[in-house]
C-alpha cells in the first residue's frame, strides 16, 4: 500500500440517518457531486447524450455504458511508481442495462437489431482519463489515447489452462482461443502490477440452451431452456453477433456453432488501461463461477502471489487461487495469473478452515471426485466446472459471498456475504448461523503462517440487521447510526478503514427500516460503525475508491430509479426535475479539504 499520512480523527463524522430522499446524503463537512453518468461522452466522436435516450448503438459504445459497478482509480503515474491524487485513469464496470430507461420507448419485441447493439454496447467496462482542473474539479481529458470502451463484444483472448480447449471451440473460434466481450461485470479487481480485473457475474443469464439435458458446464450455471434475459438472441434482421446467445443444439449447423459460447464466460478478464491497443485477457486459471469480483492479498517478494474471488449465488463458495511461480516487483504480469493452484473454502466449526485444492493432479481431489462419480478429463475441465469440482471438493456452502477486501497492513481478509433466504434451520451453520437469511453478515479470516498457507482462523466480523442486532462473541449491537441490511460492496482504504455498502432488494428499501441502499464505514479494530453515504430512490450503492491522498472519494451509484417503466421514472437522480435517471459516479470531498472518513 501507499503511505497515507493517517487521518488526525477518523469517523471524526457525525452519522447520518437512514433515508429513501431521492438524492445523496453525505454528512456534515461533505460534499457530493455527480460525474460520468450514463451517456456522457468519453471516446470516438465524444457524441452528446441525449436525454430522450436516442443515441445510436454506435453512440452508446463510444460513451458512459450504464449500471456503474466496481471501479479503480490509477494513478496517471503509477507504472513509474508515481502516486498523483489529481490526474489518473478511473476505470469502470456496467454491470448490466435497464432497457426500460436505455431506449426511447423501452424495449421491443423480438429485438430489433439496433436495440440490441445499443444494449450490448452499454455493457462491458469503461476507461476514462480524469484530471483535476486548478478550480478544483474534476473532468475528463478530452480525446486522451487512454479513453476507451470495452463492450459486450469486444474481441477477447481466453489464456491460461482452458485456452485451446476443445469445450470452447465456437465458429468465432475454431481453435479455441478467442471470444468476443465481456458481460454482467460485477465488483472489480485490481493487480499489484497496474491492471484492471472485471469480474463476469451472471453471464449464464444472457443465454439460452433449449436441449432437453443440457452439458454440465450450461445446466450448473443456471443457463435458461427459453430465452436470455434480453432476448438478444432474437435480434432481428439475425447475425452471428446475436445469434451467439442461442447455445442450443438444434440452433447449431457445421458453419454457426455456437454451443460452446457459454464456456467462454465465467471467468476474470485482465485490461490493461495504459495500452488502448492491449486484447483483454479471460484468466481461466482463476476459475470459472458467478465471479463477484478478485481481491488480492499482499505482496511479499519471492511468495506466491494470493487472490481471493467469492461466487454470488445462494449456497456457493469462496475461492482463492495461489500462482506457481513467485512474485518479484520487476517481473509480475500477467503470466501469474495463467499457472497456479485454484483453491474452495471450507469453514470449520471450531473456527478452523481449510483450503481446498481443486487440481487433478491433486490425490485427495482426485480420491474424492472418484467416490463421487464425477470424471474430468484434465485440468481445463476442472476449470469449466469449478462449481462441480467444489462440490467434489466438499466446500462450506455460503449466503453468497460478494465482495472481499484484504487489510493493508494485518493482511486479514474480509467478505461480505449478502443474505440467502434459501438456507434452512436444518442447513445452518458456524459459518452461515442464520436460516432465511434475510440481511446477510461479514466473515473474516486470517491465514496461518503465510498467505499461501491451506489454513486458516476464521470469524463473524458483523451480522447486519435491525437496530438492536447483536453479533455473538463481540460488544457490537446495530443502532440507528449503522444498521443496515445486505452488504455487498467492501473495499479498505490505507488507514485501515473498513467501507461497507449496501445491496438491498427493492422491496426491502421500501419497506425495511433501512431506507435507501447506502454506504457506512468501520473502524474493524474497535468496531465502530457509522453510516457515511444515502443512495437516491432505487438504487444500488456499488463501487469506491480514493485517490492516493484520501481527498477525493469516487462511489458508484447504480440503476437508480429501476422500477421505472418507459414512461415513468421513480428516480430523477442526477439531474431531477422529471429526468431520465442514470446510473453514474459522485465524487466527494470534504469540505476542508480533509482525509475522507476523517
Ligand atoms: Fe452484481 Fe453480486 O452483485
Ligand atoms: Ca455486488
Ligand atoms: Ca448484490
Ligand atoms: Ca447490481
Amino acid at each position: 500500500p501507499v503511505s497515507v499520512p493517517p487521518a488526525p480523527v477518523l469517523l471524526g463524522f457525525a452519522a447520518i440517518a437512514a433515508n429513501r430522499a431521492d438524492a445523496i446524503t453525505v454528512p456534515a463537512g461533505y460534499t457530493a457531486k455527480p460525474f460520468l453518468a450514463w451517456g456522457t461522452p468519453i471516446a470516438g466522436t465524444y457524441p452528446d447524450f441525449l436525454e430522450d435516450a436516442s443515441n445510436t448503438a454506435v453512440e452508446q459504445a463510444m460513451q458512459m455504458g450504464m449500471n456503474h459497478d466496481g471501479m479503480h482509480f490509477f494513478p496517471i503515474n503509477v507504472r513509474s511508481g508515481g502516486e498523483s491524487s489529481t490526474e489518473g485513469l478511473l476505470v469502470m464496470n456496467h454491470e448490466y442495462v435497464e432497457p426500460n430507461v436505455l431506449h426511447p420507448q423501452g424495449p421491443v419485441l423480438p429485438r430489433p437489431a439496433e436495440q440490441t447493439a445499443k444494449e450490448i454496447a452499454a455493457h462491458g467496462v469503461s476507461v476514462v482519463h480524469i484530471e483535476k482542473t486548478a478550480q478544483g474539479e474534476w473532468q475528463v481529458v478530452a480525446n486522451s489515447p487512454f479513453n476507451r470502451r470495452i463492450t459486450g463484444e469486444t474481441p477477447m483472448e481466453l489464456a491460461g489452462p482452458v485456452r485451446g480447449h476443445a469445450k470452447v471451440v465456437t465458429k468465432y473460434s475454431p481453435d479455441g482461443s478467442r471470444t468476443r466481450g465481456t458481460l454482467n461485470n460485477c465488483a472489480h479487481g485490481y493487480t499489484p502490477w497496474g491492471t484492471y480485473l472485471t469480474a463476469e457475474e451472471n453471464w449464464a443469464g444472457y443465454f439460452m440452451n433449449s436441449d432437453e439435458t443440457q452439458v454440465r458446464e450450461h445446466r450448473r450455471y443456471g443457463v435458461g431452456r427459453s430465452n436470455g434475459r434480453y432476448f438478444w438472441e432474437t435480434a432481428t434482421p439475425t447475425a452471428d453477433r446475436f445469434s451467439r446467445f442461442n447455445a442450443s443444439t438444434i440452433a447449431a449447423s457445421a458453419s454457426e456453432d455456437y454451443r460452446n459460447e457459454p464456456n467462454t464466460f465465467g471467468w476474470i478478464v485482465e485490461i490493461d488501461p495504459f495500452n488502448p491497443d492491449s486484447v483483454p485477457q479471460k484468466r481461466t486459471a482463476l476459475g470459472r463461477f458467478a465471479h463477484e469480483g478478485i481481491v488480492f492479498a499482499n505482496v511479499t517478494e519471492g511468495e506466491p502471489l494470493v487472490a481471493y474471488s467469492g461466487d454470488d449465488a445462494r449456497d456457493e463458495y469462496i475461492y482463492k487461487y495461489v500462482s506457481k511461480a513467485p512474485y518479484f516487483k520487476n517481473t509480475a504480469g500477467g503470466h501469474l495469473l495463467n499457472e497456479g493452484t485454484l483453491y474452495v473454502a471450507r469453514f470449520n466449526a471450531d473456527g478452523s478452515g481449510d483450503w481446498l485444492a481443486l487440481d487433478i493432479n491433486n490425490p485427495e481431489f482426485v480420491a474424492k471426485a472418484a467416490v463421487a462419480g464425477v470424471v474430468f478429463s484434465d485440468q481445463a475441465d476442472v476449470l469449466l466446472n469449478t462449481r462441480l469440482a467444489a462440490d467434489v471438493a466438499g466446500a462450506t456452502k455460503m449466503d453468497r459471498p460478494e465482495w472481499g477486501a484484504v487489510h493493508p497492513e494485518t493482511s486479514e481478509v474480509y467478505f461480505t456475504l449478502t443474505n440467502n433466504t434459501a438456507r434452512t434451520e436444518a442447513n445452518v451453520d458456524p459459518a452461515n448461523p442464520r436460516a432465511n437469511n434475510t440481511t446477510g453478515h461479514i466473515i473474516r479470516w486470517k491465514e496461518r503462517n503465510s498467505i499461501a498457507a491451506v489454513q486458516f482462523d476464521w470469524d463473524i466480523f458483523l451480522l447486519a440487521g435491525d437496530v438492536g442486532t447483536a453479533t455473538p462473541g463481540t460488544d457490537l449491537v446495530l443502532t440507528a447510526d449503522n444498521h443496515l441490511a445486505s452488504p455487498d460492496g467492501l473495499w479498505f482504504d490505507n488507514n485501515g478503514l473498513l467501507w461497507i455498502q449496501t445491496d438491498m432488494s427493492g422491496s426491502q428499501q421500501s419497506s425495511g427500516p433501512y431506507g435507501n441502499n447506502q454506504m457506512l464505514v468501520a473502524d474493524p479494530q474497535s468496531r465502530q460503525i457509522k453510516r457515511f453515504l444515502v443512495g437516491p430512490t432505487d438504487c444500488e450503492v456499488t463501487g469506491v475508491i480514493m485517490t492516493p491522498d484520501h481527498r477525493t472519494m469516487f462511489v458508484n451509484i447504480q440503476h437508480p430509479g429501476d422500477r421505472s417503466t418507459a414512461t415513468n421514472f421513480t428516480s430523477n437522480w442526477p439531474a431531477g426535475g422529471t429526468s431520465r435517471p442514470r446510473s453514474a459516479t459522485v465524487i466527494i470531498t470534504k469540505d476542508d479539504g480533509g482525509i475522507i472518513g476523517s
